[in-house]
């Protein structure tokens, strides 16, 4: 449990993972900032919010830039494509701060990663974002998991990974209250790992029809 409530900023809170990522993280211990480019998206998410946990301390945001100024951990939910915009937008104030990188930079019919080998998308946003503290998270779990991060009765597993040890405690306890069991999987240089692993996920969970509910789970005696 965090000491004191922490603000987080979700960019592309309308979408998929943003949306599912906010219903699983509001309540007592974070105040949200959400931005989304269509604001409509936001009443809807926030009403569906509000009607679960109606002490929920929510804000719709005008931009990018204002949301991350206010916000301690900032959550990138958009393509990785639009991450670099993104990161020019917000450089100046999130300097110091966390950033998660949750994309999966995977080309349109699921067959590749557009990024290098040598590198990773959060690699790339540590990188566009040199005075912030990137960290993955999220990426190995599919918004659908959110609902029900138990899959065949087991808690599924969320892997993080990220160099700096208070960044990393924090995203744990991020990970924790979004109802997953956290894993730190290494530094950065992990990143890569981590996104083709979803990559695989992805090409068995659409090659079994599993309709995006499938997870990560390390059995261990
Ligand atoms: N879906 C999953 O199960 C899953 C799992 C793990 C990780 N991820 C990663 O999560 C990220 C989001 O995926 P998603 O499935 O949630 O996609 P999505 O449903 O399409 O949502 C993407 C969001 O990003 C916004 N966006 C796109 N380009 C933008 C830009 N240039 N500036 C500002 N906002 C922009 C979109 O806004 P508009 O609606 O206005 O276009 C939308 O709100 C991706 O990086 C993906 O790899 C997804």
């Amino acid at each position: 449990m965090p000491i004191t409530k922490q603000t987080i900023a979700i960019i592309g809170a309308g979408g998929n993972m943003g949306s599912a990522i906010a219903k699983s993280i509001a309540g007592d211990n974070y105040r949200l900032l959400l931005f989304d480019r269509a604001p409509e998206q936001l009443g809807t998410l926030t009403e569906e919010i509000q009607q679960v946990q109606p002490e929920a301390d929510l804000e719709s945001m005008n931009c990018p830039h204002e949301s991350s100024w206010e916000a301690d951990i900032i959550i990138l939910a958009v393509p990785h494509k639009a991450e670099k915009e993104i990161a020019d937008k917000i450089r100046d104030v999130a300097t110091q701060k966390i950033v998660i990188s949750i994309a999966n930079p995977v080309d349109g019919d699921f067959s590749k990663l557009t990024t290098a080998p040598d590198t990773s998308a959060a690699e790339e946003l540590q990188q566009w974002l040199p005075h912030s503290k990137v960290v993955k998270a999220f990426n190995t779990t599919f918004a659908a998991d959110f609902g029900q991060p138990l899959i065949d009765g087991k808690q599924a597993d969320a892997f993080i990974a990220g160099d700096d040890e208070n960044a990393l405690e924090a995203v744990t306890e991020l990970v924790e209250t979004a109802g997953f069991n956290p894993i730190i999987a290494g530094d950065l240089s992990v990143s890569g790992t981590l996104e083709r692993m979803q990559l695989l996920l992805m090409q068995l969970t659409i090659r079994n029809n599993d309709e995006w509910l499938a997870g990560w789970k390390i059995l261990r005696n």
